[in-house]
């Protein structure tokens, strides 16, 4: 029997194309290059399956191209506000993702721009790089402590819990949290998380804010001009969720205005774009969207999404299914 064909968006780990090769006929993308709407389309109308990365925009027009094959579109990314999931319900297309992977990872670098934020690693490092170094000295690059200070976290999903189990065990800090759903009060008195009723009195309380929500229209700029005023001088902004959940002009504005200390984004309104006023700031942490960029983390998403697609191949709920209405298997 003709083995079931899958386009694969992007160039994945070795081991990874190897073992869909096996299940697969797979068509890679060796020159890595993103593919074109056009490239999109063909791939849906000419395989069963197609695996992107959450740098692909899959769109309604795409999902409801004509002659259309594939049934899933199974995303290498825990977050999928890169596919259009009610126009994949519209048209019976299985969305899938990887929860779960790459949770830890994620949430250590939060940390890693929480204490690179507050400790002016950035700007320390350009000095001392520059040349510009000219030796210790009592007032030199003077910091925000973070241990023992509240962190505040906008959503407490897997990730949030990850950067709280952190920063309360291994940082002593305080944390309070919003989230439209609650922990329970076992895991609450776990985390020595306090609920706040709303994001505005976490924003208040809080030295250090990072943000664990899902992008989606609801969260869309949550922090805009008139969040960001809500905290605290001096406090510093995480970003390790999606471009979208922050206003990058807003945000900007508020760098400028010093109404906030700082902050550390992994995630972009426009990536790969960035605004020159982001990067010529120095009390800004910038990475490239990296939170799953590590080598154990992107072959365990990789296996996740193999196992989804051969999941829906043989008939079976693939195991992430973000859309599982769409299915009707027995
Ligand atoms: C995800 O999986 O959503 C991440 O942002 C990719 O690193």
């Amino acid at each position: 029997m003709a083995k079931p064909k899958v386009v694969i968006t992007r160039k994945l780990p070795a081991a990874a194309e190897e073992r869909a090769k096996k299940l697969f006929d797979v068509e890679l993308n060796a020159s890595d290059v993103p593919l074109e709407a056009a490239a999109l389309a063909r791939a849906m109308r000419e395989a069963d399956g197609l695996l992107p990365c959450v740098a692909d925009k899959i769109t309604a027009e795409l999902l409801a191209t004509p002659g259309r094959k594939a049934r899933i579109v199974a995303n290498y990314g825990v977050g999928y506000n890169n596919i259009d999931v009610a126009a994949a319900k519209a048209n019976g297309v299985v969305v899938t993702n990887t929860p779960d992977v790459l949770t830890e990872d994620t949430a250590d670098l939060a940390l890693t721009l929480m204490l690179a934020t507050a400790r002016r690693v950035g700007e320390g490092e350009r000095e001392l790089r520059s040349g510009k170094w000219t030796g210790w000295r009592p007032t030199h690059m003077l910091a925000t402590q973070v241990h023992g200070k509240t962190l505040g976290l906008i959503g407490i999903g897997r990730i949030g819990r990850a950067v709280a189990r952190r920063a309360h065990f291994g940082f002593g800090m305080k944390i309070i949290y919003h989230d439209p759903y609650p922990l329970s009060e076992a895991e609450a008195q776990a985390l020595g998380a306090e609920r706040k009723d709303s994001i505005e009195a976490v924003l208040n309380a809080s030295d250090f804010v990072s943000l664990h929500c899902p992008a989606t229209p609801e969260t869309r700029h949550l922090m805009n001009a008139a969040r960001l005023a809500q905290m605290r001088k001096g406090s510093i902004l995480i970003n390790t969720a999606r471009g979208d959940v922050v206003n990058e002009n807003d945000l900007i504005a508020a760098l400028q205005a010093g109404t906030i200390g700082g902050a550390g984004l992994d995630v972009f309104e426009r990536e790969p774009l960035v605004p020159a006023a982001l990067v010529a700031r120095e009390n800004v942490v910038l990475t490239p969207h990296l939170g799953s960029a590590v080598m154990e983390v992107r072959d365990l998403m990789a296996n996740t999404v193999v196992d989804n697609i051969q999941a829906l191949i043989d008939g079976r709920m693939p195991p992430n299914c973000v859309n599982p209405q769409v299915l009707k298997l027995s």
